[in-house]
């Protein structure tokens, strides 16, 4: 969800400060500012559609432990680094990565940052195009139709999923041509506390569904038995993915906030809402898949399609179905939309930053970016289905690319930067000026010891096992 830019945020709060003549007030409605702009850009179809799939798919109850365990410590530990790291050097990734000298190594870690968002965003618009086109269907009263065992794979396999990812796309493009975001970020605003309360409605009808308990078991309560290695390298790019770090959107948030924003607390709200969002729409889809399909391990392992397939299930059988279908899908657009804009704006502004392109050839270049990349994924479920990418269709291929390869390395990248480069006391100093940084002693061992030895291991063993060097 969300894009707002930050430094607005500041302008609005000298306003304010003009206004009210006193400090109180208006520092409280900028850090109330940030953590929404932060958690405005991590709510999105991370949480509504791939966290569920990832839970149902790699074990339930201990994909959730293994991601609360993860989300807490590393999550936590990263998201301070490169908030404080853009604070302190107020530049986005490349600029921040730059900062201390260091050389090339450096220079690679900032683009490996800033290059992840823009090959994020193709594939996440060929998700939105799904959205879209299921919102559109529950508008024509399509409920039943869509609810059908093999509707989701006709479509995906059909050419005319292409056109639903064109649509989104050139939304994305035009908004970012017209530079509206601004209001577009004020109706995702309204959006957001609706689509908790439908999630909310969902979710207990979906839980309550004969049948469904077995799956909210299966999602809360964790059972070694499910664990495998592929859980934890799962669990970390979801992580990565739902917070929106590892990706250089953090560091271009931080170089807008001021100095009075209290990282760790900040971080933490930021945290508790993204997972209670993700948790519910866990709650919406997994017990779905135990009423309607009997807990069916091909459903459970469905990947990408699992909400397409299980929530018009959920809406053909209940009385408003098609109205809460079109609150749903419009609600879950809406949140797409916000963070595909946010996602190809990063890009954006990396072209304009690094190579001095107007704002209008950057547009161009990224819209460029986003159809040639998108396309392929789209297509990779129809003409060219005879793809297989190291085993996995086009768009699992982009996902995995990002989520488990680039994003690992760039996080590594971030620790070898605080750890090497901006040294611990400098960070810590950064988030002493307004944070008590009671994790203090946690944080550095994370990120001198912790953080960078699990993520290589995770990145060399999720790389070998997708190389059928190992089986994981
Ligand atoms: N975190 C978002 C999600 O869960 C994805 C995103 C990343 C959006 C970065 C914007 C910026 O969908």
């Amino acid at each position: 969800m969300i894009y707002r830019g930050l430094n607005e945020m500041s302008e609005d709060k000298s306003r304010e400060v003009s206004r009210h003549q006193g400090k109180g007030r208006s520092s409280f409605s900028g850090k109330v500012g940030y953590v929404l702009a932060v958690a405005g850009s991590a709510v999105g179809l991370g949480n509504i559609w791939r966290f569920p799939y990832l839970a149902a798919k790699y074990g339930g109850g201990i994909f959730l432990l293994v991601y609360l365990i993860l989300m807490l410590t590393f999550g936590y530990a990263l998201i301070v680094s490169e908030t404080a790291l853009g604070r302190m050097t107020k530049r986005s990734p490349v600029g921040a990565f730059q900062a201390f000298g260091g050389g090339a190594p450096f220079k690679l870690g900032g683009w490996i940052n800033a290059v992840i968002p823009m090959l994020i965003v193709p594939y996440y618009s060929v998700i939105g195009g799904w959205v879209t086109k299921y919102l559109f269907e529950y508008m024509r009263g399509s409920t039943q139709a869509l609810a059908e065992e093999d509707y989701f794979s006709g479509f995906i396999a059909n050419g005319s999923s292409v056109w639903w990812f064109l649509i989104f796309s050139l939304a994305v493009t035009a908004v970012l041509f017209a530079g509206v975001k601004q209001g577009v970020e004020r109706v995702s605003k309204v959006m957001m506390p609706l689509l908790v309360i439908l999630a909310v409605f969902v979710a207990v009808y979906s839980m309550t569904r004969p049948g469904a308990w077995e799956g909210v078991k299966y999602f809360l309560i964790p059972n070694p038995e499910n664990f495998s290695w592929m859980t934890v390298v799962a669990a970390m790019g979801q992580m990565f993915y739902s917070l929106s770090i590892a990706m250089g959107i953090l560091y271009t948030y931080g170089s807008y906030i001021k100095k009075d924003v209290d990282i760790e607390k900040s971080t933490a709200q930021v945290e508790i809402f993204d997972t209670a969002i993700a948790m519910l729409a866990g709650l919406m889809i997994i017990p779905a898949v135990f009423a309607f399909s009997g807990g069916d391990p091909d459903t459970l392992k469905a990947g990408p399609s699992l909400m397409f397939i299980t929530l018009p299930k959920v809406f053909a059988s209940m009385g408003f179905g098609t109205g809460a279908g079109i609150m749903f899908f419009l609600l879950v657009l809406l949140a797409a939309l916000t963070s595909a804009i946010s996602l190809a704006e990063s890009g954006v502004s990396t072209f304009e930053d690094q190579f001095g392109w107007s704002r209008h050839k950057a547009t161009v270049v990224m819209g460029a970016i986003i159809v040639a990349f998108g396309a392929l994924s789209a297509l990779g479920f129809g003409v060219l289905d005879f793809v297989s990418l190291f085993g996995m269709t086009i768009l699992d291929f982009f996902d995995f690319l990002t989520n488990s390869v680039m994003m690992p390395v760039a996080a590594l990248a971030t620790c070898f930067l605080v750890t090497r480069a901006a040294g611990l006391d400098r960070i810590a100093g950064e988030v002493m000026q307004s944070s008590a940084f009671k994790r203090r002693r946690m944080y550095n061992l994370f990120m001198k010891y912790l953080a960078p030895v699990c993520i290589l291991i995770i990145l060399v063993s999720s790389i070998a096992n997708v190389l059928g060097l190992i089986s994981l």
